[in-house]
């Protein structure tokens, strides 16, 4: 705890060497639990990605899940999402790693993904109940105890700085980060949240090839929007704005 220093984000740790997911446990605990606590495994069972994908989470990674509890609308929650791919990002920055956010909120090296991250919301009548924001971050994951078609596209952190990291102090720094954003997302401009990410960006200016569940968009991303949709100008110079969906970059 000494090397804690945030008062808000961290105040509960709850440890557990292995979990069916960080997420599912953060939400059976979350409505009898002060905002703020964390839930962390050194392994998940099932740990869960994206659009219904499997998350391989094997040792030497930081497998975490974030309880929040913010008072505010349902459609303010994708702010969180990206305010916390921000935090991630300048954790491992300052780390001396060059990271960049792949949207939605894929955080990648040398265009291989080194995190990723699933918020789940529970709300009711558009008020929001609670946030669960669950981080995965590779960080002295051995890429070899990868899934091959895992490991083609992963990095992390040991493999990007040849050496292992101190979990402990890495986990500190980014709670840290973490709630620095959160106070921020509270009371910052959105134009400077989305100023800030986009800087942050590894998709802004791209040639894109986005699917979703009915529809596939190709053409140049060239912002995002307040909900954190991408902004994508495809052939006809049409402006499509896309709230979620799988993002791939065209060759
Ligand atoms: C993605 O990129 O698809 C999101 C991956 C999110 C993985 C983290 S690991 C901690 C938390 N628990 C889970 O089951 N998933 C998230």
């Amino acid at each position: 705890k000494a090397i804690l220093k945030t008062s808000l984000i961290g105040t509960d740790v709850r440890y557990y060497s292995d979990l069916e997911s960080t997420n599912n446990t953060a939400r059976e605990i979350a409505t009898r639990s002060p905002e703020g606590t964390v839930v962390i495994a050194e392994t998940q069972r099932k740990g869960r990605g994206r659009m219904g994908t499997e998350w391989q989470s094997i040792p030497g990674g930081i497998w975490l899940s974030l309880i929040l509890k913010p008072s505010v609308p349902l459609d303010n929650v994708s702010k969180i999402t990206l305010v916390a791919g921000i935090a991630v990002t300048n954790t491992l920055r300052n780390a001396g790693i060059d990271a960049r956010i792949k949207w939605p909120n894929d955080v990648l090296v040398r265009g291989r993904k080194i995190c990723g991250i699933l918020t789940e919301v529970s709300a009711e009548v558009e008020k929001v109940d609670y946030v669960i924001l669950g981080i995965g971050i590779n960080a002295n994951v051995k890429l070899v105890d990868f899934r091959e078609d895992i490991r083609l596209n992963s990095t992390s952190i040991s493999n990007e700085i040849g050496k292992v990291i101190n979990r402990t102090a890495f986990i500190a720094s980014l709670l840290y980060e973490l709630e620095q954003q959160y106070i921020m997302f509270k009371t910052r401009k959105f134009t400077d949240i989305i100023d800030e990410w986009i800087n942050l960006s590894d998709t802004i200016g791209k040639e894109v090839k986005i699917k979703t569940p009915n529809k596939l968009i190709e053409g140049k991303a060239v912002g995002i929007t307040e909900n954190g949709a991408i902004v994508v100008l495809d052939r006809n110079n049409e402006r499509q704005e896309i709230i979620a969906g799988n993002c791939r970059y065209r060759n």
